[in-house]
């Protein structure tokens, strides 16, 4: 099983950005606790970083072309902007599940409309790095049915 973790603008600021909020760890240190939870089980995960919308397009394209089996997405703030990442999701049909590390509905009112969770599978929130493994999980599960 191949999995793709994608995020997005300003998630390499993590252990940098508003701490209070996305917590001290660093986002190579999320990165590296994401891999290690998953290590042995026979799963490929690949994680990926931008900070540029059309690039994150060209990493989920990417996904289609190299065959990924399910990709976990925080789009960071083109959540609640992206139309032409609703449409990425939407045209590579690869199931995908939307997490943030805060929870948003909890947040300011900007950030309770999602454009890309309805293009998802779910949408999993406010759990921090673990939301990451509950993702994949989830994932794992939905794929293997
Ligand atoms: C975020 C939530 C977004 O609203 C915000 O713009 C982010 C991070 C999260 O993981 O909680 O950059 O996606």
């Amino acid at each position: 099983m191949k999995i793709m973790v994608l995020n997005g603008p300003n998630l390499n600021f993590l252990g940098i950005r508003e701490k209070n909020i996305y917590g001290q760890e660093n986002y190579q240190n999320v990165c590296e606790y994401i891999k290690d939870k998953f290590n042995g089980c026979n799963i490929e995960i690949n994680i990926f970083q931008s900070n540029i919308e059309g690039e994150m397009i060209n990493i989920l394209q990417r996904a289609y072309s190299e065959k990924y089996d399910g990709i976990v997405i925080n789009p960071g703030a083109y959540t609640h902007t992206s139309i032409a990442l609703y449409d990425a999701i939407k045209s590579i049909n690869i199931p995908t599940v939307e997490i943030h590390l805060s929870n948003i509905h909890q947040r300011e009112e900007f950030r309770h409309k999602s454009y890309t969770a309805p293009a998802c599978i779910g949408q999993i929130c406010g759990f921090g790095k673990e939301g990451y493994i509950f993702a994949i999980e989830g994932l794992i599960a939905h794929l293997s049915k």
